[in-house]
This record gives C-alpha cells, structure tokens and sequence, in this order.
C-alpha cells in the first residue's frame, strides 16, 4: 500500500498513519504560483500499488479541496485509477439538503468531482448526515470514532446524550458499547439568524455524569447550551465526545464559561488555536488504519 499526503493531513496524523498502516509514502513536489494558484507533481513510482490518498479539509476548505482534485487527476494521468482516499473530516458536508429554497446542496456541488476519478472508496469519520453517500454517489466507510475516544480518554460516564434527534445514531452505538443508557436533547437553529435553542424532554440527570456525543464543534454554541441545561439539571460532570473540533478562540471562551469538563475530540484535523488542558485530541491514526487493513482490495 502507498500512502500519498496532501498539506490538510495533520503531522500527528501523518506520523502515525505511517506507522500503524506500515505503508510506503509516495513522493510529490508542490508550490504555490504568484498568483496563488497551487501546482502538484506526483511522483511516478506508484503503479500498479494500492494508493491511498490522505486529506484533511480544514482548515481553508477550498484550497484543500482543490488540491485534493489535482492530485487525483495527476494520480489518473499517470494511469492509477480507482484510489481510496482517507478524508478524515469532510467539508461541506452538513448542507447535505436545500433548507430553504435557493440554497444549494453543497455536499453535491462539491464532491460529485469524485466520481469523475473513479474514486473506489473513501474512509472518513463522523460524516454529519449518512445520506452524504448517496448524494454524491460515491462508496464512503463512516466510521464513528465515539467508542475509540472515551475508551482513550479514560472517563467515568453515567449516561450519553445527543444534542439533538439527528445525532442519536452516534449515542446509541456509544451507549450500547458502554452499557449505558442514552436520550437526546431537542436543539432548535433558526435557519436564518443562526440562533440556537436547547431544551429537554422528562430527563434525570441528577449527580450522574455525562458525555454528549456530537460530529462537530464549531461557535460551541449547541455544546454550551446542552452544557448549561444538563448542570442545571443537577449533572455532576458535563463531557464532550465530538469527532472534529473546528474552533476559535471565542468558541474556547464559551465552552470554558458553560463549566464543560472536558472536551474529547480527535486529530482529524489541524488546529490552528492554542488547545487548553481540558481538551484531549485523540490519535485516530490506528483507528483508521485497522479500518483500511483489514478491507479487501
Ligand atoms: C449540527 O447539527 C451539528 O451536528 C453540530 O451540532 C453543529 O455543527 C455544532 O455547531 P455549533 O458548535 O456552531 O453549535
């Protein structure tokens, strides 16, 4: 197997995928021209293999995404066709749908190029919506990493919540691998103003310690709210399981002011903040590859 890195694929991750996939690296040459457009070769050593690309598309989205595609028609030019990518966290991916009319359905807008390099699969964690797939028509293995990071981390939990209906699949498979029970939280986003609402259904919480499971954290405003609801609940201790961390600064303050205990969270991307001692970043590298090594080719 050769394992081809693209810029978005953190160090830690690339670091440990070389080590846990036991796999060849493929060489490439890049530069950015004057004009900002960005330049690939790849280095023909790869026929005939099984090539692996690995992206990451966060943070700059566009620019990752584009690269991503000139280093698979390169790939497609020097006649290997059908790659696997590993697209740990994949942008784009929660505008899966027109919520309201004119908006467009960027999941297809954006990856349906894939079909276009015979892609034969793509490995990724924690896709928003399981209906990406189908969108855009392409084989895609989603893997949900919730198990892996609390059994990492090492935490006590009493009960799993999901911040809203949507995210429910993510706490059942945790609750049924800890043997703990589950529920949801019913989340509320206005569409225009972005605004979100929390609220709960019957829900006994009192001293027990929690985990919400979510994909993603981005303003940490769902987290926040959920956070502060659950405390005032009676929760003794509020974590958060959440596959891709895609903060700011700010988004640190109103996580640090809602008393969230710790935040766990996984290497599918860059960070580009400071990260503080209560967030934990789990290696997904030997996650991913037991994955990959043990799919027929
Ligand atoms: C949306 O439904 C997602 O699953 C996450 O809950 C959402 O992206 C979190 O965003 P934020 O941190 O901005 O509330």
């Amino acid at each position: 197997m050769l394992l081809l890195f693209l810029s978005g694929a953190p160090q830690s991750l690339v670091s440990s995928l070389k080590g846990h996939c036991k796999a060849y690296t493929i060489e490439k040459m890049q530069k950015v021209f004057p004009d900002g457009e960005q330049y690939i070769r790849i280095l023909p050593e790869a026929k005939g293999e099984r090539v692996v690309v690995v992206q990451s598309l966060y943070p700059d989205q566009d620019r990752k995404l584009v690269e991503l595609y000139l280093a698979l028609e390169a790939l497609q030019g020097l006649g290997i066709v059908n790659s696997e990518l590993i697209l740990p966290y994949m942008a784009y991916t929660r505008q899966d749908r027109r919520f309201l009319t004119g908006e467009p359905i960027s999941v297809k807008a954006l990856y349906l190029p894939l079909q276009l390099f015979n892609v034969k699969k793509v490995y990724t964690l924690d896709l928003h919506s399981p209906r990406v797939s189908e969108v855009i028509g392409v084989n895609i293995k989603n893997l949900l990493p919730h198990a892996y990071m609390a059994r990492k981390a090492g935490i006590n939990i009493d009960f799993i919540l999901a911040p809203d209906k949507g995210a429910l699949h993510r706490a059942q498979l945790l609750a049924e691998s800890l043997g703990k029970p589950f529920d949801y939280l019913e989340k509320y986003r206005d569409r225009v103003t972005g605004e979100i609402s929390v609220s709960s259904h019957e829900l006994d919480v009192k001293n027990m310690n929690i985990a919400i499971v979510d994909d993603i954290v981005s303003t940490g405003g769902t987290l926040a709210k959920a956070t502060q609801m659950l405390y005032n609940l009676g929760a003794n201790k509020v974590y958060a399981i959440i596959t891709h961390t895609l903060i700011s600064e700010r988004t640190i303050k109103t996580l640090e002011v809602s008393g969230l205990e710790k935040l766990i969270t996984t290497n599918s991307i860059s960070h580009n903040v400071t990260i503080p001692a209560w967030i934990q970043i789990v290696d997904v590298g030997e996650f991913l590859c037991g994955e990959l090594l043990s799919a027929s080719v």
